[in-house]
């Protein structure tokens, strides 16, 4: 018996089918795909339609390369690997205009996309006007030592925020310096929605793309809407190894991790951190036989389950599933979605992939 990380492949693809209703979308493929595996994420988006996709780092880039021949790939952090961009045909982010002076002529025939930085304030240049005078630069030097300026974007940082004004500021300074620039260069990529902007506003007008990754790997990006608009298509398994009883007052687990009030039936579950179980995971309850259960301890590879006597050795322990999601552990103050999948650690779970 092992624990388990299952992946439901028709599941995930049904599910961004229904995200995406044919809607054009860069899917983010950062950190090996949200750590669903970029081969199998690249491969399902790809029949489900999606032809553009974005991450941070250039390895990742050029394999999704191999695998999607034809796709437009966007790189959000900048290389100065020039000649494997070019090789490639990966575009690339422009984050100020000092990268562009440093290596203008590195950058001569490279696809770029013009960043703005917003309030997120992570990269990107500070004004419209700045990006104005570097279009004008690049203009200005013979046409085989320029770049190629064919898209821009920024990120919303504040999408999931609603007790503050920050989206809706960001989103209107983002509006208000594509109109302005637009006048001056014609740009085929325009992206800046996240899953959670996608949701608030559908796609934005004169946007070619919605720049989507939780929801499309099956977790709401802020807890006011309904399950049914993602579904997760990833469990989290795990094995009832024994059920012991402990008396009122002892202790079971490390450093008196569970001190028990009363006789309780403690089942020993074959998943820890050492799996990827987040602590602050432990603090909430797992499912066993269709029924939620208490977790009172977490150790590297156990955890203590408090069980009732429908229990026995043997039983499945799902920490997350579709009835049991990743979100409503987000919402419940865990971690980020994108934190507890990270988490979990493919070299110690046995990974299956059904198709
Ligand atoms: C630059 C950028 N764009 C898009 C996304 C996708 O955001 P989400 O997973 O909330 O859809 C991310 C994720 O962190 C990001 O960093």
């Amino acid at each position: 018996m092992t624990a388990r990380w299952t992946l439901y492949a028709q599941a995930f693809k049904d599910n961004v089918a229904h995200v995406i209703q044919n809607k054009p979308v860069m899917a983010v493929m950062k950190n090996d795909a949200y750590h669903f595996g970029l081969d199998f994420a690249v491969t399902a988006f790809l029949e489900c339609g999606i032809t553009a996709f974005s991450t941070t780092v250039l390895r990742e880039a050029v394999r999704i390369r191999e695998l999607a021949p034809d796709a437009l790939i966007f790189l959000m952090n900048p290389s100065t690997e020039f000649q494997v961009l070019r090789d490639h045909h990966i575009q690339m982010t422009l984050p100020s205009a000092a990268f562009y002076r440093q290596y203008q002529q590195q950058l001569a025939g490279i696809h770029v996309h013009l960043e703005y930085e917003n309030l997120l304030h992570r990269s990107g240049f500070k004004t419209f006007d700045d990006m104005i005078d570097v279009i004008e630069e690049n203009n200005n030097v013979p046409a085989e030592e320029q770049m190629m300026i064919t898209g821009l974007w920024t990120h919303f940082g504040y999408a999931d925020e609603f007790d503050v004004d920050d989206y809706h500021t960001e989103k209107e300074a983002w509006l208000t310096g594509l109109a302005m620039i637009s006048k001056y260069h014609r740009f085929t990529y325009i992206h800046a929605q996240n899953s959670a902007s996608f949701v608030r506003d559908g796609l934005l007008q004169d946007h070619s793309h919605a720049r989507l990754g939780i929801i499309l790997y099956g977790s709401r990006p802020y807890a006011s809407l309904p399950e049914a608009i993602t579904r997760q298509a990833l469990t989290v398994s795990a094995n009832v190894i024994q059920v012991r009883t402990i008396e009122a007052g002892e202790s079971a687990g490390y450093s008196f991790a569970y001190t028990t009030e009363q006789k309780t039936r403690l089942a020993v579950v074959d998943i820890g951190y050492g799996d990827g179980i987040l602590r602050t995971r432990s603090k909430h309850d797992c499912m066993i036989n269709g029924r939620r259960h208490p977790i009172r301890a977490l150790m590297m590879s156990h955890m203590f389950v408090e069980v009732d006597d429908t229990v026995t050795a043997g039983d499945d322990v799902t920490l997350y599933s579709n009835d049991i999601r990743i979100d409503t552990f987000t919402f419940k103050g865990v971690g980020a979605n994108s934190e507890q999948l990270s988490a979990l650690n493919h070299d110690s779970l046995q990974k299956e992939i059904i198709q």
